[in-house]
């Protein structure tokens, strides 16, 4: 049997300064300590990296970005390359958020590209695909995530796709208060990992980390961690402040065991 090493990982998003990211953080350290059967991920801004870099030193701990561009340099000005996050410490960055992708209008073809250049540089991307409330209604869901997943990996090696971090994140459930249901989440997970399946190959899929988002809460976690083919949790909101996060990384599941 594959063991997928749940992920909790904070996107913070435009929040914290570089002081309240290093304070967060060694507070969470030294409440959580360190961490064997499972990763806890935080994505700061990009000026707080280098500093949460320097303070991490908690086995378990990983630091990721929340975006990149594709090129490893040029003229674009206001953009952070991979080289770039690479050289400040990451091991992941998020790729193709939701708010990305229908704020700032990022397409499919970019989030391929930003995938691509970060497995170049030796680093994981979080792949999010999530649909819109509009999509789910219209009874497009599956429709809209594999056409996102089959955009974002095309050209991935196995080895890639192997390593790649994937994070359901339904539109309709971010910064909203309303969560999927972990039976509603469940069902599109269960659908992206046989995506993923004929996209790749079963043994990747089966190995393959899912992460869930949207409106993710101290008292939702445990039943969606318990969720056969959810694997970890991406967290907005309940990531800025350290109980409600360190509830949300020491999530239990008698149903499913992480160990
Ligand atoms: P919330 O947890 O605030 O809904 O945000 C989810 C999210 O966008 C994480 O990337």
């Amino acid at each position: 049997m594959q063991t997928r090493i749940p992920i909790i990982a904070a996107n913070w998003k435009m929040y914290k300064t570089i002081d309240e990211s290093i304070s967060f953080v060694a507070q969470l350290q030294g409440e959580v300590g360190p961490v064997e059967d499972r990763e806890v991920v935080i994505a700061p801004s990009f000026t707080a990296l280098q500093a949460v870099r320097q303070l991490m030193n908690m086995p378990g701990f990983k630091l990721a970005a929340q975006n990149c561009h594709w090129e490893d340099k040029g003229a674009f000005t206001g953009e952070i390359s991979c080289p770039m996050l690479q050289d400040a410490g990451c091991d992941y960055v998020i790729v193709g958020h939701s708010e990305r992708r229908h704020v700032f209008g990022e397409t499919d073809d970019e989030t391929g590209k930003k995938v691509r250049a970060v497995f170049q540089k030796g680093l994981v991307p979080i792949l999010c695909v999530g649909e819109t409330l509009e999509e789910r209604e219209a009874g497009n869901t599956f429709d809209v995530v594999s056409r996102q997943i089959a955009a974002a990996c095309l050209g991935l090696s196995r080895e890639e796709s192997s390593r790649l971090v994937l994070a359901y994140e339904p539109v309709w459930a971010i910064g909203t208060g309303k969560t999927a249901t972990p039976e509603q989440a469940q069902e599109v997970h269960l659908f992206i990992r046989d995506n993923c399946a004929s996209l790749f190959d079963k043994d990747v899929a089966k190995g393959l980390r899912l992460l869930y988002g949207g409106s993710v809460k101290p008292d939702n976690v445990d039943a969606l961690m318990a969720q056969e083919d959810i694997d970890g949790m991406l967290v907005g909101g309940a990531s800025l402040e350290v109980p409600s996060f360190k509830r949300i990384i020491q999530f239990h599941t008698r149903e499913k065991s992480t160990q």
